[in-house]
């Protein structure tokens, strides 16, 4: 082991165990589908990050300096199996989630993970639906996986993609990745039927703006929908600073100016993206040419109606994107705890919520943000 100094504090070591009352049969909650946490918010959405490893280094998430060689990433023992991970989808499904999203780091880099997939496929909301299965990935290896993916049961998929120009795209993802295999990883992915698809650029003033247009001429009509997302002080290691936001209506209005675009409504409640619709020779949304979305979690935060739990490559419930804190899962899990009891202790999780750290750093100065030191990263909680 080298002497060298980790500026970081190790983010996986604050726990909280489920509350004692979860377990006492006077306060027992019953999945019911009903859940709400103290702000009146229902649960319907859960991210199950399956991997803290990525092929990438995107700066903004898993910063070379940090993530090298020397990094300890998680004992596979440590992770969930795939079926402690089904498990807990479905008591958090009986509690009203509609929505799973597989995350990682890089999802596709757990070994079989269409086995996951067939096995949360099966799944059924409380009203006896499929839940919206998708997976957010980096495009690296979908040519490859694309339709073992959709054959294991896999709806769609959202690509992270942050320019088109080969440069700008291998100084993103900071190990020289090709840009054109990811987009023959999109085209596969749209082949497959993997779709509607998704692709989220993260804007980085200075480093990728220019590649918006770009993006947006490429994108448009293709049925696609591509987000533009305010680059976030997430996590404590990428150096972020209030100058390297661009905020989304400065995306919205460079587009507009050459792509004109109006506004549409949220297509579900909680949603994280704005909706715009690119406009025919009407000036009306012309369906043909699609939407964009902007993602706008520094300058206009969307806590209010945040309906997204977090459960980490460990078994970690995350409340919100920002915690410094989850709460253990793994050891009720590994503990022989019964249905009831992890669905009774999801319930007082859940029930006890207040985050919402978007809106209340919006309140401050924005280049203050909040001390970093404890926050959790992204590559371990999933986007
Ligand atoms: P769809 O169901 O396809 O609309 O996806 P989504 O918008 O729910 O999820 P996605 O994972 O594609 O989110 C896009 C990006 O928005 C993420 O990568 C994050 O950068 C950001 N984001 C997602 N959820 C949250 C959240 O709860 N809070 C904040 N602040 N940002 C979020
Ligand atoms: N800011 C905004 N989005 C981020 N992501 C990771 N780190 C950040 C950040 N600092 C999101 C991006 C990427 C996904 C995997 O995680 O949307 O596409
Ligand atoms: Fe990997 Fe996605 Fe993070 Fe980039 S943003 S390092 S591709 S997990
Ligand atoms: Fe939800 Fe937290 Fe994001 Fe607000 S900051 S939208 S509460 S995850």
């Amino acid at each position: 082991m080298s002497e060298r100094v980790i500026p970081l504090v190790d983010q996986r070591i604050p726990t909280l165990q489920a509350p004692a009352a979860a377990f006492d049969p006077a306060t027992r909650i019953a999945a019911t589908g009903l859940l709400a946490d103290r702000l009146g918010r229902p649960l319907r959405d859960l991210r199950i990050s399956v991997t803290d490893r990525c092929n990438f280094r995107c700066s903004y998430c898993m910063p070379k300096e940090i993530f090298d060689k020397d990094y300890a990433y998680l004992p596979h023992s440590a992770l969930l199996s795939f079926e402690e991970i089904t498990r807990v989808a479905r008591l958090f499904a009986a509690h009203g989630v509609r929505k799973l999203r597989l995350t990682g780091g890089e999802p596709l880099l757990r070994k079989n993970i269409e086995i996951l997939i067939e096995q949360l496929a099966a799944l059924r909301t409380v009203d006896g639906e499929p839940l919206d299965l998708t997976l957010t990935t980096n495009g690296s290896l979908l040519a490859r996986k694309a339709r073992a993916l959709k054959d294991a049961g896999l709806q769609r998929v959202t690509v992270s993609l942050d320019g088109l120009d080969d440069a700008v795209f291998r100084r993103m993802n900071d190990v020289d990745f090709p840009v054109q295999d990811v987009l023959e990883g999109i085209q596969a992915a749209r082949d497959a039927g993997l779709g509607p698809i998704k692709i989220n650029m993260v804007v980085k003033r200075g480093t990728n703006e220019h590649e918006i247009l770009p993006m947006a001429r490429h994108f448009r009509g293709t049925g696609m929908v591509l987000r533009f997302i305010e680059y976030m002080d997430v996590g404590a290691t990428n150096g972020w600073r209030m100058d390297e936001v661009l905020p989304s209506a400065e995306v919205v209005k460079k587009i507009h100016a050459e792509l004109p675009l109006v506004q549409l409504g949220a297509s579900a409640p909680g949603e994280t993206a704005e909706r715009w619709g690119y406009a025919g020779p009407d000036g009306r949304h012309d369906p043909a040419l699609g939407e964009i979305g902007v993602i706008s979690s520094v300058t206009h935060a969307f806590c209010g109606d945040c309906n997204r739990a977090r459960l980490s490559t460990e078994g970690r419930l995350y409340l919100c994107l920002f915690a410094t804190q989850g709460h253990d899962l793994r050891s009720l899990i590994r503990g022989g705890a019964s249905d009831a009891d992890i669905e009774s202790a999801i319930g007082h999780i859940w029930g006890a919520r207040d985050d919402r750290y978007s809106e209340l750093r919006s309140l401050q100065p924005p280049e203050l943000g909040s001390p970093p030191q404890r926050r959790v990263e992204m590559s371990y909680i999933g986007g």
